[in-house]
């Protein structure tokens, strides 16, 4: 995996809870790496796991939540790292069905011996898209925690509905994917709010 999903990795503990918490993370985890993290570096996948798992259990979290919880931090700053690319992809289904077939073909040219996932998407009559991920690395937690991220960064609700799941022996993982407006917060009406009527 390359070196930038591991600087994010240290950024989200490091924003999160701190230096010394990724510190103590860090010295936790049997890692094949022993010089620091560069963007542009490739380093075995084990020790991205290794450090998502002892992340995972300084949390109290189970190691899928905390990928999730990554992923959704990762979605803003991998957008923000291609602007020229991303710039006139407005929606979250823009980006979604340009992320194989120009996002990370984009990748594997900025980052030699970058190995990103293969998706495959499209629109379903009703508006819905079916997405179909395959990764030997079988990351779908973190996979939904940027669709979490994707529908911050584009204000709207992704509703995620899952049908395959590579940890359950398909040889990938299948979803619906229900984007929307997110509902504008109603105020209740306040007690002043009918003032002056009589
Ligand atoms: C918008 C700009 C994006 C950039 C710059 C980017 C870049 C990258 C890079 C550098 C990697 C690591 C690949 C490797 O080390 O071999 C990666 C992995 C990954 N990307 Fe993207 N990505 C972007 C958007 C997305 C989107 C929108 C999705 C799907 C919603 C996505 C899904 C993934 C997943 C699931 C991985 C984990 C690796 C795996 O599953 O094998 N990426 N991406």
């Amino acid at each position: 995996m390359k070196g930038i999903v591991f600087n994010l990795l240290e950024s989200f503990v490091c924003e999160g809870w701190g230096e010394d918490v990724y510190e103590e993370i860090l010295d936790r985890c049997p890692l094949h790496t022993q010089e620091p993290f560069v963007g542009p570096g490739t380093y075995p996948d084990a020790d991205l796991v290794s450090i998502a798992s002892a992340t995972a259990k300084h949390l109290g979290l189970s190691l899928p939540d905390a990928l999730r919880a990554f992923g959704a931090y990762c979605l803003p700053h991998l957008v923000g790292s291609v602007p020229d690319l991303v710039g006139d992809m407005d929606t979250p289904e823009k980006l979604l069905l340009a992320v194989d077939g120009v996002i990370h073909v984009e990748v594997r040219k900025l980052f030699p011996k970058a190995h990103p996932p293969q998706f495959a998407v499209r629109i379903n009559p009703d508006r819905t898209l079916h997405l179909e991920y395959r990764s030997e690395r079988k990351l779908c937690a973190f996979l939904e925690g940027l669709f979490d991220g994707l529908g911050d960064h584009f204000d709207r609700d992704i509703r995620a509905e899952k049908h395959a799941c590579m940890h359950d022996g398909s040889d990938h993982c299948a979803y619906t994917l229900q984007v929307s407006a997110r509902a504008v917060e109603s105020k209740a009406p306040t007690a002043s709010a009918g003032a002056g009527l009589g």
